[in-house]
């Protein structure tokens, strides 16, 4: 098992924002993270990447109890992870030097350094933007080297937050398509947050349904479209939800 979380409570200032008594995620599988907005989705992927702490609970990743790891055994499991946001963070200089910048903190230098960003670049059909500033690129282009980023490291699990929330038809299914080909070719686990329900249909091995902070179901696709076991559930699918 690649995640088990028991009985996981996270709360801001007090206030409980996600409760999951069980959860487990396999390894090699794309799930989708499914909710409405403040359901607690983008929570849910913090936690796991281990970048915030549950209140309670435990968080067991690749068999370690998460909330025992030092700070030096935090840092290497948060490695085989990464992560891309809805608005991704490029700074200013060129898609190299954005592609670059993590694998050089990781101590990772020339020549393996200058293959790894030429790889990626190629892998997402951008190698002909390296010498172009990042901060002029298009939303669908931004994400395509987000997305670049993330493969250079390599990880064994890829957090996605919405990253087709603000793109066009056809950038979104260039972007699904990198996702399946990096699932198919590295085994790599996929973990997706989105809105769009043909998305979690056409990618998701399995998706899970967020509302008000709760779990209420998990259910391989595409029987949570067609057979949702939650009423909720099938509120949402069908469209019909009330916010
Ligand atoms: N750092 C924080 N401090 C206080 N409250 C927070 C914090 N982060 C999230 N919350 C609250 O936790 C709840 C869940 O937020 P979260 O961002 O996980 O929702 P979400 O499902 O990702 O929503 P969306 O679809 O809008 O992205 C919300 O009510 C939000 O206001
Ligand atoms: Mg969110």
């Amino acid at each position: 098992m690649l995640f088990e979380l028991n009985d996981v409570i996270k709360e801001y200032d007090g206030v409980p924002v996600l409760h999951i008594e069980n959860l487990q995620f396999e390894e090699n599988k794309i799930y989708a993270i499914m909710g409405p907005n403040g359901s607690g989705k983008s929570t849910l992927l913090k936690l796991l990447n281990l970048l915030e702490k549950p209140s309670h609970g435990q968080i067991i990743f690749q068999g370690f109890d998460t909330g025992k790891a030092g700070d030096s055994m935090l840092l290497r499991l948060r490695r085989q992870m990464c992560m891309v946001f809805q608005h991704t963070y490029m700074f200013n200089a060129s898609v190299y030097q954005n592609v670059s910048y993590g694998l050089r903190l990781r101590g990772i230098k020339c020549p393996e350094l200058q293959t790894r960003v030429k790889e990626a670049l190629s892998f997402v059909g951008m190698s002909d933007f390296s010498g172009r500033n990042a901060l002029k690129l298009s939303g669908g282009e931004t994400q395509r080297v987000a997305l670049a980023r993330a493969v250079a490291f390599r990880p064994q699990i890829l957090l996605l937050d919405e990253p087709t929330a603000n793109l066009d038809p056809d950038s979104v299914a260039l972007i699904e398509r990198l996702v399946q080909r990096i699932h198919e070719t590295t085994h790599t686990t996929v973990l997706i947050v989105t809105h769009n329900l043909f998305q979690a249909k056409r990618l998701a091995d399995e998706a899970i349904f967020l509302y008000e902070g709760n779990l209420i179901e998990k259910t391989p696709v595409p029987q949570i479209f067609t057979e949702p076991q939650s009423e909720v559930t099938r509120r949402f699918v069908s469209g019909t939800m009330v916010y």
